[in-house]
């Protein structure tokens, strides 16, 4: 497929899939829906997805209180989010991405459903921070058509969109993702299948060398996140941004890149192992470094 004819089949796609209904998923859902596509929402139950559908319909009236969308615009894009409980709905979907746990044992699960449900053709991508997209590709019978959407958090606010190419994934595949992420009003970046792709393996070393300061009694928290926003102008400090991704995120991150590039600069804080380990992961368990009551 020439890379024109890979834009004017993204430029044909309605029907998506979203797999995972948690952070993550109901922001991508949500984009997709405001974006005109028509979106199947699936998760592991209903209770889960209407929980998803009911966050992506409290964005979207903070937005319409704003003055940024209007009440009919709203209700039309809620109702291109069909709640689907069984992936087999999944089958006339042209593009799905999945958002599921940051497991690799049910993200390979996610994978071979797919395979057997969706068309031969049909794209495949995972929002995966950590996970090897080669690894993934690898499980299904066109491995060519898979490759990383990597969004960011919170997904309707964060322009980037990684766009991770494994081993087997082909140009046009890529050509594909790109016009989509255009089509949603984002910025894709290509990157190669790396661990961490760049996004992390910059962000959460930052993140790790923070909490080591932390740890070292450099200084106080409030006063490390203070020198990165008011020092480098980031717009939330290292220490609050990991309770915002999830202390167990960053340090499966760490994890990864400390594994794949076998070198001691990515070894992980045993203050956030130990943090991990206490169920203090950040703003979802309402304990991190800082509390939410
Ligand atoms: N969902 C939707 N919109 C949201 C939101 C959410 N969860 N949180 C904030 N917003 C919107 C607000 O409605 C507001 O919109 P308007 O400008 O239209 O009014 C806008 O974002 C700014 O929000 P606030 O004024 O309430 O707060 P803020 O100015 O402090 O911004 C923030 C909040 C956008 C989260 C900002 O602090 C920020 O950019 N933080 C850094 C986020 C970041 O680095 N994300 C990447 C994490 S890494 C990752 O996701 C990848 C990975 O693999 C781990």
């Amino acid at each position: 497929m020439s890379s024109q004819q890979a834009q004017s089949t993204a430029q044909k796609i309605t029907r998506v899939g979203v797999i995972g209904a948690g952070a993550m998923g109901h922001g991508i859902a949500q984009v997709f829906a405001q974006g005109g596509f028509n979106v199947k929402l699936n998760d592991v139950s209903l209770d889960f997805i209407n929980s998803g559908i009911r966050k992506i319909e409290a964005n979207l009236s903070r937005s319409v209180e704003k003055g940024k969308m209007s009440e009919d615009d709203k209700k039309a894009a809620l109702s291109r989010v069909l709640p689907t409980a069984s992936l087999d709905e999944f089958k006339d979907r042209e593009f799905v991405v999945e958002a599921v746990l940051e497991k690799i044992e049910v993200k390979r699960d996610v994978f071979k459903k797919l395979d057997r449900i969706c068309g031969r053709d049909t794209v495949l991508a995972s929002n995966t921070s950590s996970i090897p997209i080669t690894e993934l590709a690898a499980l299904v019978s066109n491995p060519q058509r898979v490759a990383g959407m990597h969004f960011f958090n919170p997904v309707p606010v964060m322009k980037l969109i990684e766009i991770v190419q494994a081993l087997q994934t082909s140009i046009s595949t890529i050509e594909i993702i790109r016009a989509l992420s255009l089509r949603l009003g984002k910025t894709p970046v290509v990157v190669k299948d790396n661990a961490g792709f760049v996004s992390n393996r910059v962000v959460c070393p930052m993140i790790n060398e923070a909490i080591f300061a932390y740890e070292q009694g450099i200084a106080s928290k409030e006063d490390i996140d203070t020198v990165m926003k008011l020092g480098m102008n980031h717009p939330m400090g290292p220490l609050e941004l990991a309770d915002f991704v999830g202390l167990d995120i960053v340090l499966d991150v760490l994890d990864v890149l400390y594994r794949e590039y076998e070198d001691p600069k990515y070894r992980a804080s045993p203050l956030l192992r130990n943090m991990v380990r206490a169920g203090y992961l950040g703003r979802k368990t309402k304990k991190g470094f800082y509390e939410y009551p």
